[in-house]
């Protein structure tokens, strides 16, 4: 591979997903985008970014993209922001709006495992939530992880990963060595494609935004960039829950992180937060 097929194929990628590849990710891209040039009947990396130059395809662009996101996901990933969502975010928030509707975002949402996750959650919680419109959005910019969130068909190995076994029994039906989750619970979570390097005005306002585990990919302005347009999406007194290894320091000034709870952040300009039924873990800006 050379130098300039390499950083071709790199500005392709962090122009269209924001993903920036160090210089020494060459084995990767070449292993990643061998399978989509043999889908274009090509032999070669080198034949792809042949193509891709001469006709600028975009399809072609789009399965290199695609091809090159990494989709790990797993049920009730980290478990903690799971249990704060459940036992804090909800409780407050719940308290906050008395026409009973939230809007939840799950950004980034890959195969669907945090959308559904969530979704089992609030089914847990149907005799609280009874006249509640919630509502859970999740988005990602592959087609193909989309259409396979909507399936809702897991692997064994995935439908393990994370999920007690007491809601896998409950809701999933196994077919073969394959799980799929139930209507119910897929019925309550739409998806759409969305690219986060674009304005997300056009999906409405959230009270509640998971953006996990990909912002790691981006540079700094990009994930600034990201972080400011879903500030402006979310309510005064929403909140913004990130993955293990993401936080907004030093990238933006939109969000306050909340004491004792780690990647949860609320709005910094948002109205007082109510407080929470549980005093142990108060949903209040860190000082
Ligand atoms: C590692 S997965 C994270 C899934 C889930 N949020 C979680 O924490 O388990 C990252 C996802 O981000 C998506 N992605 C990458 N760049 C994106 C972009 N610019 N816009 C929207 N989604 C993107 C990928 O397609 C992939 O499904």
């Amino acid at each position: 591979m050379t130098v300039t097929d390499f950083d071709f194929i790199c500005q392709i990628l962090k122009q269209r997903s924001g993903l920036v590849l160090g210089n020494d990710k060459a084995y990767l891209l070449e292993s990643r985008l061998l399978p989509v040039a043999r889908k274009y009947r090509l032999a070669s990396f080198e034949d792809l970014v042949r193509l891709i130059r001469s006709k600028g395809d975009e399809a072609v662009i789009k399965d290199v993209v695609e091809a090159m996101t990494t989709n790990e996901s797993f049920f009730f990933r980290d478990t903690k922001p799971f249990d704060q969502f459940k036992q804090i975010v909800l409780p407050t928030l719940m308290a906050a709006r008395p026409n009973k509707q939230i809007r939840i975002w799950s950004a980034a949402c890959s195969s669907g495992q945090e959308a559904y996750s969530l979704a089992m959650i609030l089914s847990e919680m149907s005799a609280q939530l009874a006249g509640w419109k919630i509502e859970i959005l999740g988005t990602d910019l592959s087609t193909e992880i989309l259409d396979r969130a909507k399936e809702g068909i897991y692997s064994q190995f995935e439908a393990q990963r994370g999920l007690p076994v007491t809601l896998l029994v409950k809701y999933f039906t196994q077919t073969g060595d394959r799980w799929q989750i139930n209507q119910k619970i897929r019925s309550m979570v739409q998806y759409r494609e969305f690219n986060l390097l674009n304005d997300p005005r056009s999906l409405g306002r959230f009270d509640v935004v998971f953006i996990r585990n990909v912002l790691i990919y981006f540079d700094q302005p990009t994930k600034t960039r990201i972080l400011g347009s879903i500030a402006r999406r979310l309510v005064p007194d929403g909140v913004l829950m990130l993955g293990g290894a993401e936080s907004v320091f030093g990238l933006s000034d939109a969000f306050v992180g909340q004491a004792g709870l780690k990647g949860v952040y609320g709005h910094a300009k948002g109205a007082k937060p109510v407080p929470p039924s549980r005093p142990s873990l108060p949903l209040t800006a860190a000082s």
